[in-house]
């Protein structure tokens, strides 16, 4: 008994100075873009086991090809080594169902901008994973605060806004909710350190930090195409050459995602007013289906044609 009661408070001691030892398993929901990024950083550098939950087949086939295509380019350059691959792979495992979740010890939502969709998951999360797990979302700019309460654990809740490409960005915007415990947020800070990630610290406002200042620049580079301000191209070579940016908007639109955009634009909106009006541009890129570099079309083309020749912005 007594050693049971010792074991406990160590745990919960270790809990507290934030280590992320006891963190073994974490379950990533969502298996795009951003979820295989996430992934892979956490098997990787932070060493865990990862469970990639998604509810489309295809999407969990295309992310274990994704992960394994970088692996075997840092392999070919001699930045790793086979052994080293296979580890990063064996700790990593696919799944279409929110059930294998129920071990994880802590869990990183990375599934479409949408906010019904979001707490919904959430919701169904609580009853599924243990009661100590912390769960965490990427959303780019929902209430952390709004998704927390979708379950029974709200202190365990927090914003882990990680950025595109995960395997190369460095920062990761941390955003407690009203209720996040400060336990939670000293064991999610403690996680981006191991995964290699710097983390800042952004209240729970519409957008945090990063979207609130990149979106509206980005849907005032939508605007200036839409009332004919200047060619694609030479708006985001304007940007580029002329503003020292490393790439131009609608080229970083494209590799975000427009459907992303116009999702965080109408939050922005719906929270801060009109001033964060969407473009009709981007809604229009959106109905028609060019969300960008994951639809293959967008500002730019980025099919690929037998020749294999690469189109996109050069
Ligand atoms: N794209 C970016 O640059 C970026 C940067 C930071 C944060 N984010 C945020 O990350 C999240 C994901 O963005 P993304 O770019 O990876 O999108 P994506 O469209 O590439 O991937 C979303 C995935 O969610 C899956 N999905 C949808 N509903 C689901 C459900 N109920 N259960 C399980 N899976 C479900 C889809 O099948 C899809 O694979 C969004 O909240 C977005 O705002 C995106």
């Amino acid at each position: 008994m007594l050693s049971s009661v010792t074991s406990n408070a160590f745990k919960s001691l270790q809990r507290y100075y934030s280590t992320t030892q006891h963190i073994q398993t974490v379950g990533v929901i969502g298996g795009g873009q951003m979820g295989s990024g996430i992934a892979q950083v956490l098997s990787q550098a932070a060493k865990k086991n990862v469970i990639v939950v998604d509810l489309n087949k295809q999407v969990l086939e295309k992310s274990l090809a994704g992960i394994t295509s970088i692996l075997d380019k840092n392999v070919a350059k001699g930045k790793m080594s086979d052994l080293e691959k296979s580890d990063i792979l064996k700790r990593l495992s696919f799944s279409d169902s929110l059930k294998s979740l129920a071990n994880a010890d802590f869990v990183i939502e990375a599934v479409i901008e949408n906010a019904e969709i979001k707490c919904n998951i959430f919701k169904e999360l609580d009853q599924i994973v243990k009661k100590e797990a912390i769960l965490a979302t990427n959303t780019s700019s929902i209430s952390i605060t709004k998704i927390a309460a979708a379950t029974k654990r709200p202190q365990n809740v927090i914003g882990m806004h990680f950025m595109n490409p995960v395997p190369v960005m460095k920062l990761v915007e941390i955003i407690p909710g009203i209720s996040t415990s400060e336990e939670t947020q000293n064991i999610t800070n403690q996680l981006t350190k191991d995964m290699g990630k710097v983390h800042t610290v952004a209240r729970d406002t519409a957008g945090f930090i990063a979207n609130r200042l990149l979106m509206p620049y980005i849907n005032e580079a939508c605007q200036a195409v839409y009332e004919g301000l200047g060619t694609i191209e030479d708006i985001d070579t304007t940007m580029k050459l002329g503003c020292n940016m490393p790439m131009g908007p609608l080229t970083l639109a494209d590799f975000i995602g427009l459907d992303t955009c116009l999702s965080i634009m109408k939050v922005l909106q719906a929270e801060l007013g009109d001033k964060y009006k969407p473009s009709p541009l981007l809604i229009r890129y959106v109905e028609a289906g060019k969300f960008g570099k994951k639809s293959n079309e967008g500002f730019y083309s980025y099919f690929i044609p037998a020749s294999n020749t690469f189109k996109g912005p050069q």
